[in-house]
């Protein structure tokens, strides 16, 4: 049987990151949820991101995922070239822990929507896709329900 098609297109900036947005194809695999993992950088490869973001829409991607550090365009540019939902992680970067990679991912101009998750936060971008993809998909909802429903248990098992 061949895979399935990616739902969900994972992009970061460098190889780099990869340790960092690994957290996002996992929550995504833990729903059943395809996806696939790609470098391409704003700044080093821009036609690169072009290629690739410009056709996503067509080749049946419901959503982009895009994360990169300091002056952290990426998804912004991704946004730019494309009408499907961009969820940006901001990268911690060395010299300024990533206020920077934040700064840049989230202060979008009027038009261009990024739903930016917190710092390194890639596992949010990845359940927070979970979330759009199950309002048109009710096993997806029912998955997700339990989810939420598990995790609300674990904390009131708590004992201290
Ligand atoms: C950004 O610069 C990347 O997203 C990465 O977070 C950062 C450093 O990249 P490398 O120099 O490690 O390739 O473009």
């Amino acid at each position: 049987m061949s895979p399935s098609k990616p739902l969900v297109g994972i992009l970061m900036g460098s190889k780099s990151d990869l340790e960092v947005m690994s957290e996002a194809s996992k929550a995504l695999g833990e729903f059943g949820i395809s996806c696939e993992m790609k470098v391409a950088s704003a700044h080093r490869s821009p036609d690169l991101v072009h290629e690739y973001v410009s056709g996503a829409h067509e080749r049946g991607m419901k959503i982009i995922i895009a994360g990169a550090g300091g002056a952290a365009h990426l998804a912004g540019v991704c946004a730019s070239l494309t009408p499907l939902p961009v969820i940006g992680v901001p990268v911690e970067s060395k010299s300024l822990k990533g206020l920077d990679s934040l700064l840049s991912t989230v202060q979008m101009p009027p038009g261009v929507p990024v739903a930016t998750v917190g710092i390194n936060s890639a596992k949010n971008a990845g359940l927070l896709a979970v979330r759009l993809l199950a309002l048109s998909d009710s096993d997806l909802m029912a998955k997700l329900q339990a989810s939420r429903k598990k995790m609300a248990e674990d904390v009131r098992a708590i004992k201290i």
